[in-house]
């Protein structure tokens, strides 16, 4: 009877002790959602490798997809994840309304204007963003977009699919880039590496960047000069500011106006930086020559917008940047981030750096840090 007895109780701390480790595994399991948009319809990753790799045999952390495919999150979404990998959809404030678990979300790029900053910070949430995945991949693609607009790619390839190639080719010539000047609209991250990649075509390369160093602009070759002289000047013009309020409608009639009637328009920063309606005009007035543009005012763009009938326009779905160089250095950066943060540390590329000495994430970040040892 009493061997009965204490093989019961022995069962008993077994099971308490079972289910202690359970309840301790739940609470440190570092959980990951992942946005739905990286997925096509039938489930498989649109993408390529988004860093999950990372992922494979930590048994601290767990990772799913989100179950539902959203244009904008909400509080149910992020319910029961301490980390979120974000590629398209909006993450307004009120998502974040109530969210005592959430600590960062790691968007895969480097725009940031689907996500409301202020409300990540005074929730203890650190927003990342992925410079060194975007660098290289945006910077090709505007290699890409001068060298089409400049050969008459697309024009080429639609009047030779017309068998009216042969026909046409003294009226489809090309404009040779030796001794142009490429305008860069920011030089940063991307448009820093832009200049770094076009500088063996012969350009001279000017840019109008209210911020950015001196030293740097010399050290990639580059002139600063203010933005009326730059659009007067640049033969091929390229947008690479972040969207902000003062870069919002930055490009509009009166400035398009001043570009010289041979000259080019490439945006694959944000689409509201130009006045679509007023870039509309000056392709159809002859006041620009063409116009390269991966971004809208409005995405997904509607198909009978008057912008895409036009012949001396090359468009692209806000995905010209998007190859498997881009997800793979993205998702490592994204997914490594997610990981600093698991592990007690602060990420890289951080946007929100107040939120860093915050209690809230201070607390956030020493939970998972003594968690996990
Ligand atoms: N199409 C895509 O898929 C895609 C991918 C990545 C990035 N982007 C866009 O490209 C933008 C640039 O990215 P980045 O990584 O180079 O960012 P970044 O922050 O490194 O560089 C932006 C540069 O713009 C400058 N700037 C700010 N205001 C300006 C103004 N009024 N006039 C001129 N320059 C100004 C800044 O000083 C900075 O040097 C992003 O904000 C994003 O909107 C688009």
């Amino acid at each position: 009877m009493s061997e009965l007895f204490n093989s019961l109780i022995l069962s008993l701390r077994l099971l308490d002790a079972a289910l202690a480790q359970a309840e301790r595994r739940i609470l440190l399991t570092f959980r990951i959602g992942f946005t739905r948009d990286f997925l096509n319809p039938d489930g498989s990753i649109g993408i390529g490798e988004i860093g999950l790799g990372l992922l494979e045999g930590r048994s601290d952390v767990e990772w799913e997809f989100l179950p539902e495919r959203t244009r904008a999150l909400t509080a149910e979404h992020l319910e029961g994840y301490d980390a979120l990998g974000l590629l398209g959809a909006r993450l307004p404030a009120e998502a974040l309304e109530g969210n005592t678990r959430l600590a960062v979300v790691a968007r895969y790029g480097v725009g940031y204007d689907t996500v409301d900053v202020p409300a990540c910070t005074a929730h203890g949430v650190v927003l990342t963003i992925t410079p060194d995945g975007v660098r290289r991949a945006m910077a090709t693609s505007v290699i890409t977009f001068m060298l089409a607009l400049s050969h008459r790619l697309l024009e080429q390839d639609r009047a030779t699919r017309a068998g009216e190639g042969w026909q046409r080719k003294l009226d489809l010539m090309g404009y040779g880039l030796d001794g142009k000047t490429l305008g860069l609209i920011g030089i940063g991250n991307i448009g820093g590496e832009v200049a770094r990649l076009a500088q063996p075509f012969g350009l001279k390369i000017i840019a109008c960047d209210p911020y950015a160093k001196p030293e740097v602009a010399a050290a990639l070759g580059v002139e600063l000069i203010d933005l009326d002289t730059l659009l007067a000047t640049a033969d091929i013009i390229s947008i690479h500011c972040a969207l902000t309020d003062e870069t919002r409608g930055l490009v509009d009639t009166a400035k398009l106006a001043r570009m010289k009637p041979t000259a080019f328009l490439i945006n694959t920063a944000r689409g509201p930086i130009v006045n679509q309606q007023a870039l509309y005009e000056a392709l159809v007035s002859g006041a620009i020559r063409g116009a390269a543009i991966d971004v809208y005012e409005q995405e997904p763009v509607d198909a009978a917008e008057p912008i895409l009938q036009l012949e001396n326009v090359i468009v692209t779905p806000h995905a010209i940047g998007w190859t498997d160089e881009w997800a793979r250095i993205t998702g490592q950066s994204a997914v490594g981030g997610m990981l600093a943060v698991a592990e007690g540390r602060v990420p890289n590329f951080v946007v929100n750096k107040e939120v860093l000495e915050t209690a809230l994430f201070q607390e956030k970040l020493s939970r998972f840090g003594k968690g996990r040892g």
